[in-house]
């Protein structure tokens, strides 16, 4: 079959030809027709990533969107290595596939799971969102970023503050929904100081985090302090990505003087059955709500192209077959 292929780690993927693959007991085969290139799949590519697990020759893509031989059209996640999802067939363990909603095009479906994952997931499940409560995004310039500030306002959050470095982003981040927008690009103390503003003004309930690093330690110090809320409500701080660093500094003192708990959400943290619920969910809400994502769609033969030309505002997404 026609397939990316990546044949050495750090590489951009091939389109060539890769061995076809056949379902075995408890496995579905998928006839993929959308499949997209989120940071994992890269990463994953580049030999970097934490769930890497396989030596290349290996069909790169952690999810798609296609076919299943009983004619169901379906949003299918962790093909079985080698297969990935950018191929013209890929396979899947039965229950890690969920049906699309008629009114979900393949390409937006492709291009959105991801992102959804980031944020519908660690908001309802681990945060567990209550209507009302402010959440903030550190980070939020990105394709999940941005999504999650959407979603975040759909699941009934009062006030959206994002974060982000790129000041020419704010505004796109204002027209999906944040309220306020703090800069990155401040000092330490000042941004500590203006998340501390913010959090007086109505109580964050619940941080995404998709930096770590520095960023974090400033949220986290900002959270805290001797005017810190008081009472038995929790800040559900959940660490999601970690493009600004991959540890912190973990100081005592926001810890004791707030009510801050840190969470991850991630692959390991959710079993397959909730990753799978929280997708579909996710994917089933996507028209109703008008959640928007700009996509960069190309035909899977120009995938060492594509690959290569890296735009960080549009999710990439391949048209497969
Ligand atoms: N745990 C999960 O379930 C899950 C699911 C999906 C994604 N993720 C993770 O979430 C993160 C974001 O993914 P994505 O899909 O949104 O990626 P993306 O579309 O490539 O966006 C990355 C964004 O991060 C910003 N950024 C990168 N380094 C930064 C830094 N040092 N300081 C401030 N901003 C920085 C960039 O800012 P500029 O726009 O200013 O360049 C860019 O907007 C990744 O780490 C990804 O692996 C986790």
């Amino acid at each position: 079959m026609k397939a990316a292929v990546v044949r050495e780690f750090g590489r951009p993927p091939e389109y060539g030809i890769f061995e076809d693959p056949e379902a075995g007991p408890g496995e579905t085969l998928v006839t993929v027709s959308a499949a997209a290139v989120s940071t994992i799949v890269r990463s994953r590519a580049s030999g970097a990533h934490y769930s890497s697990d396989t030596p290349p020759p290996f069909v790169p893509g952690i999810d798609g969107v296609g076919m299943t031989a009983a004619g169901r059209r379906v949003y299918f996640l962790s093909p079985r290595s080698p297969f990935g999802s950018l191929a013209e067939r890929s396979v899947v363990a039965s229950d890690d596939w969920v049906r699309l909603p008629d009114d979900l095009d393949d390409t937006t479906a492709a291009a959105a799971a991801n992102a959804g994952l980031s944020c519908w997931v660690p908001l309802t499940q681990h945060a567990r969102i209550r209507s009302g409560e402010s959440v903030l995004i550190n980070g939020a310039t990105g394709v999940s970023g941005r999504m999650a500030v959407q979603v975040a306002k759909y699941l009934g959050a009062r006030k959206v503050i994002a974060t982000g470095r790129t000041e020419s982003k704010f505004a796109a981040l204002r027209d999906l929904g944040a309220d306020v927008v703090v800069s990155l690009g401040q000092p330490a103390d000042a941004l500590r100081d203006a998340v501390r503003r913010e959090a007086r003004d109505g109580r964050v309930g619940v941080v995404l985090d998709y930096l770590w690093g520095p960023s974090a330690e400033a949220i986290l110090a900002g959270l805290g302090g001797p005017d810190a809320p008081r009472g038995p409500e929790r800040v559900r701080y959940v660490q999601v990505g970690n493009l600004a660093g991959p540890t912190i500094t973990l100081a005592a003192a926001p810890l004791r003087s707030s009510g801050v708990e840190i969470l991850g959400s991630g692959i390991g943290s959710s079993s397959r059955a909730e990753i799978m619920t929280g997708i579909r969910d996710f994917l089933n809400a996507f028209t109703r709500a008008g959640f928007r994502i700009s996509i960069d769609l190309r035909p899977l033969s120009e995938v060492e192209r594509a690959w290569a030309e890296r735009d960080g505002d549009r999710r990439l997404v391949f048209a497969v077959g």
